[in-house]
């Protein structure tokens, strides 16, 4: 059954508290559209452990740095509906531009810290647009629990430490990343690679994964470091933006590996940026846990 498009928060809220009335448990999956089995996995995380579900799809122009991106994002509503369909979700939510930036909206959310390194260095004001769109979805659906991917892992972090720190009473919690058999992370980026670059983007996950490998083994980061970036290049990617070991938690760069850490990397390939990221445990359970 085809959920519902709502577009007005008023009609959110409506349905919304019909739901509440039963006591109903209510999942979150914000996201951009352009659907695939990233995002899907994610519609099946909360299903799994919610009674109600709700999508978002806002191309938030408030986190594109570069307006040239922002134009060429898919815009797939159609599809997207259709590929919902059978997960049995109960809104999706596509607000209109003014149910989420008013006339006069004047505020933004900023995370300190967290947000200086890495996806936040290389695309400045990025992560205030996230955790302003994701704080106002927070708000609006009213969710008990919301579904982020480890994708986008500095962006998992961004928006747990973001409902910690304003008291919003959600639980964000982190799923694991849905690959490609080459091992390349699923994106709506990747349509836009040619064939011919979609083989040399499979070698971005080999390069982590061995990175990983070597470091649970006892070896030094920064021994490893060149070999790896030349690996890279050798596949046809440009030199990595930041290819960083780094605390799991706080995402501060790590020396040695004495607590569970994360390899995560951005890098430029036939223009097109791609990035990507994973655990390195030095006690490592096969899982990747839901993060509360
Ligand atoms: P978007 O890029 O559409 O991603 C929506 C969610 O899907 C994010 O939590 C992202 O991490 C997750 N996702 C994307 N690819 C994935 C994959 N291969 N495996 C698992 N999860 C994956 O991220 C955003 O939108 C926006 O910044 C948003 C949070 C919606 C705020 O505008």
């Amino acid at each position: 059954m085809t959920a519902p498009i709502l577009r007005r928060l008023s009609d959110l809220r409506a349905l919304h508290a019909t739901w509440r009335r039963d006591g109903a448990r209510i999942g979150l999956v914000p996201t951009m559209g352009a659907l695939h089995d990233g995002h899907l996995s994610l519609v099946a995380a909360a299903k799994a452990r919610c009674d109600r579900v709700i999508v978002t799809i806002f191309v938030n122009p408030k986190q594109f740095n570069n307006a040239e991106d922002l134009a060429k994002y898919p815009r797939t509503e159609l599809d997207d509906a259709a590929k919902l369909a059978p997960f049995g979700v109960d809104a999706i939510y596509v607000p209109d531009p003014d149910q989420i930036y008013p006339e006069g909206y004047a505020t933004t959310v900023s995370v300190a810290g967290l947000t200086d390194v890495m996806e936040g260095e290389f695309r400045p004001g990025h992560f205030d647009g996230v955790a302003t769109v994701v704080a106002k979805l927070f708000l609006q659906c009213g969710a008990d629990e919301a579904f982020f991917g480890e994708k986008d892992y500095q962006q998992l972090m961004v928006v747990s430490r973001m409902a910690r720190d304003l008291d919003i009473p959600i639980a964000v919690r982190g799923c694991a990343t849905v690959r490609e058999p080459s091992g390349l992370a699923m994106s709506s980026r990747n349509l836009r690679l040619s064939p011919e670059a979609l083989g040399k983007a499979g070698q971005l996950y080999p390069v982590l994964r061995n990175l990983a490998d070597q470091l649970i083994a006892g070896a030094d980061y920064a021994a490893l470091l060149p070999d790896a970036k030349a690996r890279l290049l050798a596949a046809g990617f440009d030199a990595p933006e930041y290819l960083d070991l780094r605390c799991a938690d706080s995402l501060q760069p790590m020396e040695r590996l004495d607590r569970p850490a994360r390899l995560l990397v951005a890098a430029w390939l036939d223009g097109i940026r791609l990035i990507d990221n994973i655990a390195v445990d030095p006690h490592p359970t096969e899982t990747s846990e839901l993060i509360d």
